[in-house]
């Protein structure tokens, strides 16, 4: 049995941040079902598009085992149609701009009557505070909570990453207080309300650099290369290029073929239990004991003289083979690996981490599958639907309508 099978979820998300969220529970087996404006639908399905006239990869990457209904809840039928499927749902999921719900004519204390029962949850790229009304996108929220600011080189301007940690890891903090809400309503009876602020999401990622603006205040950051260079702190936490963050000196490094490859490189992190093994696999056997190298305070100033040694070596070996030799002496080190390696990693395959979907008209494409694997709980990945590919089936088996109230509503343009 799937582990969220009997959820049923009023999808309202676009873009991305709110369809992850909704994604992560419809692979757990809830049935989401997902209202998109008549005629127009999620914006996503026509933007970036690599094929013509067929729903993009933003879309069907985003939307997998959901249904699609078209429903406009401003118009009179809309409405009601909306109103009963509050009633029917467990759960409903928005993330409009600020006030959007309000605007159709249903805020909060409006679902709650219709449904003290139903869980509904938010995304907003602000929480209550001097920006709650803004529209909030992904780089504004990794720049706005706190990523950009620590990421990239100290000589340089911020940085955002290229991982979705304001859309999808937004989405993934809301998937959280959804399943925490469900579980509080087994108990309690009654649903509540669930936000999530994309600031608030980037802010929980970036934690361990308000422990480092706190730490600054008793002196500085020694791990910081920076430290080990001599140039001093200023009064924020600063960007750290590719240290690492563990305490732990780390770094990227060359490897073969760096030359023509942009990604044949390898993170290094020169762990202090593991110094001698190190040194050994480096050619520098004498720096297990020598005075100025032996201890990892000793070490600092000398970063970029060790990294530089430990690069001369990797350079000389393929990534991969940098990684077999570093792992059986428990030395933590990493390959970059591409999306066209990700992409073609037969492991990840195996694992639906990595999946192939078949599309009607796209034909087969990869996804990301459910990075979260339950025991007893599989979960499948199906594809995306049509704008309104079920709009009938949910109007007859959920809704209760007739086939005349379906066409009444279709001739009113509520659907
Ligand atoms: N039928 C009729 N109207 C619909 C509808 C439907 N089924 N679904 C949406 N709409 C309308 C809404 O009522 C709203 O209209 P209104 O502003 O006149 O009241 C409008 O469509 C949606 O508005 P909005 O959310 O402002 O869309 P946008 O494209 O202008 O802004 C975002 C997009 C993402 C910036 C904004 O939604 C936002 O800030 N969301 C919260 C943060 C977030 O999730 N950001 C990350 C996105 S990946």
């Amino acid at each position: 049995m799937k582990a969220l099978e009997g959820v049923r979820i009023l999808d309202m998300t676009h873009v991305q941040s709110g369809p992850t969220c909704t994604q992560l529970l419809a692979w757990f087996g809830a049935d989401v079902i997902k209202i998109e404006r008549p005629g127009v639908g999620d914006i996503t399905r026509g933007q970036l598009r690599d094929i013509p006239d067929v729903d993009s990869l933003y879309f069907t990457m985003l939307n997998h085992n959901k249904r699609s209904v078209t429903l406009n809840p401003k118009t009179e039928q809309g409405a009601k149609i909306f109103t009963k499927l509050i009633e029917e749902c467990d759960v409903m999921v928005e993330n409009f701009a600020p006030g959007a719900i309000d605007r159709m004519g249903f805020p909060w204390e409006k679902i709650q009557a219709i449904n003290p029962r139903i869980i509904y949850a938010s995304i907003n790229g602000f929480g209550p505070g001097p920006y709650e009304d803004c529209k909030v996108y992904e780089n504004v929220a990794q720049c706005t909570g706190g990523a950009a600011s620590t990421t990239g080189f100290l000589d340089g301007s911020p940085v955002v990453t290229g991982a979705q940690i304001g859309d999808s890891g937004t989405g993934l903090h809301l998937a959280l207080g959804i399943v925490t809400a469900l579980y509080h309503r087994e108990q309690s009876g009654k649903g509540q309300r669930v936000e999530c602020a994309m600031q608030d999401g980037i802010i929980n990622l970036c934690r361990v650099k308000l422990r480092d603006q706190q730490r600054l205040a008793h002196g500085p950051l020694k791990e910081y290369s920076q430290y080990g260079q001599g140039i001093p702190f200023g009064e924020a936490t600063p960007r750290a290029g590719n240290d690492s963050g563990g305490g732990q000196p780390g770094s990227i490094v060359k490897c073969k073929g760096w030359e023509t490859d942009p990604n044949a490189y390898v993170y290094f992190i020169t762990q202090a239990a593991v110094w001698g093994n190190i040194c050994d696999l480096i050619g520098k056997p004498d720096w297990k004991e020598a005075p100025g190298y032996a201890t990892p305070d000793a070490r600092i100033d000398k970063i970029k003289e060790i990294f530089a040694t430990i690069e001369a070596w990797t350079m000389t070996l393929d990534k991969f083979e940098v990684m077999r030799r570093c792992n059986p002496l428990n030395i933590p080190c990493g390959p970059i690996l591409s999306m066209k390696e990700l992409a073609e990693e037969p492991s990840l395959r195996h694992t639906g981490t990595i999946v192939e979907v078949d599309h009607p008209e796209r034909g087969a494409y990869l996804s990301v599958g459910n990075p979260i694997k339950l025991s007893e709980s599989p979960s499948d990945v199906a594809r995306s639907p049509f704008l309104g590919e079920h709009t009938d089936e949910i109007l007859k088996s959920v809704v209760g309508l007739s086939d005349k109230d379906i066409a009444a509503a279709r001739e009113a343009g509520a659907i």
